[in-house]
This record gives C-alpha cells, sequence and structure tokens, in this order.
C-alpha cells in the first residue's frame, strides 16, 4: 500500500510539484493538500483529475492521516510556524520532508524538533525554478538518513525531478548549504545578464546580439534567464516565478552562512543591493529576481521596464 501524502505549500513551486505526484507518483489514495490560503488549494485541486487531492482546513486535520508529510513555504519563519503546528500530536514514525530554501541552523533545528518527537526528516531543498516544478524536472538535494531518503526516493527522480544530489547518512543541513551556495550561481548569473543587457541597448549592439552569444556559449539557466529579460517578462508577470524577497532571503542566508566560515561573498552582495531597488520598485512579494535587469537598467538612466 503506498503511504498516504500530505502537501503544505502551494505557491509557485508546490503546485507544479504536486501536479507530478497526482500524475507520476503512484499514489493509491488522494494527495491531502494543506495551503494556509485555502483558495490556492481549491485552484490547484479543481485543475487536477478528480478525486486525486483532498482539501484540508488544518495542519492538524492533515497530520494525523498523513504518513508523509511534504513542506515547501516562503521563509524560515514559516517553516518554523508550521512545524510547530504539525509537532504538536503524536509523529512518531512520519516522515518530514521539507523542500523550502532556508538557512542551514534553521534546517538543523527542524530537524531536532521532528526527530525529538520520534519521526524522521529530510531536508531537501530543490534546483529548478517553477516551470522545471511543473515539468517534473527539479535536482533534489536530499539530506539525512538513508533510510528515511530511501522512504522519499519513489517521489524524486521520475516524478518530481530528473536527479538527485543526495547527503546519505550526513548533516542535515549539508542540503541547506549546497542549496545557498547553488543559489549564489544563479544571483550572480541573473546579475550578470541584467548588466550585461543595459550595456548591450546603451552601446547599441541591441538585446537579440546578446541574446545569441548567451545561447550560444552558455545555454541552460542562462539563456532561461536572458529570454525572462528580453522578453520583458520580468516586468509583466502578475506573479512573480522568484520573489525578490525569497532571492533575498537567499542571498542573506548565503552570505550568513559564509560569513560563519570566514568568506566574504562580494558578489552577492552587489546581487542584493539590485534586489532591494526591485523590492522597492516592484514589490517585495511581486517583482522577479529577473527585475534586476530593470534596477540596471534605471542605474543607467533608463526605464525599469523594457521596450519588449
Ligand atoms: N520560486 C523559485 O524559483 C524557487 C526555486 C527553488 C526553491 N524555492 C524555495 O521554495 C520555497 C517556496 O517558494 P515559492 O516560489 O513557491 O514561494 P511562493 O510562491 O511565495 O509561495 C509561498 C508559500 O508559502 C506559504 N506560506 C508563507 N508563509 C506561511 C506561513 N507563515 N504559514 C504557512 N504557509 C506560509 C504560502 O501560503 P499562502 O498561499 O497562504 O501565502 C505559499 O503556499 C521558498 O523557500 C523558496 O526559496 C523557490
Amino acid at each position: 500500500m503506498a503511504p498516504q501524502l500530505l502537501w503544505i505549500g502551494l505557491g509557485n513551486m508546490g503546485k507544479g510539484m504536486v501536479k507530478n505526484l497526482v500524475e507520476k507518483g503512484n499514489l493509491d489514495k488522494p494527495l491531502i493538500l494543506y495551503n494556509r490560503t485555502r483558495k490556492r488549494s481549491e485552484e490547484l485541486a479543481a485543475k487536477l483529475p478528480e478525486g486525486k487531492t483532498e482539501i484540508v482546513d488544518s495542519l492538524e486535520e492533515g497530520i494525523k492521516k498523513a504518513d508523509i508529510i511534504f513542506t515547501i513555504v516562503s521563509n524560515d519563519a514559516a517553516v518554523q510556524s508550521v512545524f510547530e503546528d504539525l509537532l504538536k500530536g503524536d509523529v512518531a514514525g512520519k516522515l518530514f520532508v521539507d523542500c523550502s530554501t532556508i538557512h542551514p541552523d534553521t534546517t538543523d533545528q527542524v530537524a531536532k524538533s521532528v526527530t525529538d518527537k520520534g519521526a524522521q526528516f529530510v531536508a531537501s531543498p530543490v534546483f529548478g525554478a517553477p516551470p522545471a516544478a511543473e515539468a517534473g524536472q527539479l535536482v533534489f538535494v536530499p539530506a539525512g538518513p538513508k533510510s528515511s531518503i530511501e522512504r522519499l526516493r519513489p517521489f524524486m527522480k521520475g516524478v518530481m525531478g530528473r536527479a538527485e544530489i543526495p547527503f546519505e547518512d550526513k548533516p542535515y543541513s549539508h542540503s541547506s548549504k549546497l542549496k545557498l551556495v547553488g543559489n549564489s550561481f544563479i544571483l550572480n548569473t541573473v546579475t550578470i545578464l541584467g548588466e550585461g543587457f543595459t550595456v548591450a541597448e546603451k552601446t547599441g549592439i541591441g538585446a537579440d546580439a546578446l541574446q545569441q552569444f548567451v545561447d550560444t556559449l552558455f545555454g541552460g539557466i542562462y539563456s532561461i534567464y536572458a529570454d525572462r529579460m528580453v522578453k520583458g517578462t520580468y516586468w509583466k508577470m502578475e506573479e512573480p516565478l522568484f520573489s525578490a524577497n525569497n532571492a533575498r532571503k537567499d542571498a542573506g542566508h548565503a552570505m550568513n552562512m559564509a560569513k560563519g566560515v570566514g568568506v566574504d561573498l562580494k558578489t552577492v552582495a552587489v546581487a542584493d543591493e539590485y534586489l532591494k531597488s526591485v523590492a522597492e520598485y516592484a514589490g517585495g512579494d511581486k517583482g522577479d529576481v529577473a527585475g534586476i535587469y530593470g534596477s540596471a537598467r534605471k542605474n543607467a538612466g533608463l526605464k525599469y521596464e523594457n521596450d519588449a
């Protein structure tokens, strides 16, 4: 019999992950959905085949029935608050999998609170933007006891993800540490693209030529973010794909973690400065990380919005 799953957090990432679990997770009972704002659960359930999901109105109601509990919520405070509620009752034997991007210290605190109650924990942040979540192409970074990761394995590669970088029997926080270093690469990529496309416009070589260069020499994530800039998606989107606030949270955690081991992440500080201006102009929860391009444009005397 397949385990009963409970999913908590149906933001940009969670909704795509749930879609793939429902479609490919070999579940034999409805996947239980909980989101702080119920409307998001209803909207997602309406898009998925009937009978494949069940909405609960409280964490208390969901946790009672669940064997494996997934969480992916905004930030450390949200994770802490959700776990405080989840761990109120008897949770012995259950497996908790947190996919949120949080500080390594928070990961260890949450892991301890779970294992102190006789339950299992896997910290598994994910790499990949919301379109990758929707396509089941995320890269999972699970850390924790090998036996707990084995329990999670049927739902990662081939279901919600395309690969995993596991830390089996390693500290839980290793996964958060890799996630933060990894996201510093992404923030730097977005920053170099934002500045590059601004220079391309100001020098008159134009965005098209630079985009061809990016696609031909780099591809991958470079091309994805270049497209989001050139097409003006960064300012046209109703909802951000990766909010300025969440990106600033990652930048802050990455700098704090690195500082703790004597490393100064200078380039991340630059990205964070741009993101601060994105948040001021477009809103912390509304502005997208690719709005770094808009900030670089403004610094150069252009409009935040390009002419796409
Ligand atoms: N977007 C990306 O590109 C990306 C990629 C990889 C990892 N991540 C990480 O994945 C996590 C989620 O990101 P996202 O883009 O899906 O964020 P999002 O679209 O902003 O969604 C945030 C989710 O967290 C919930 N939430 C926030 N505060 C809460 C609280 N105090 N209690 C309960 N639920 C709360 C929200 O519920 P409501 O609907 O009620 O607001 C929503 O379901 C973050 O840690 C992020 O850093 C994001």
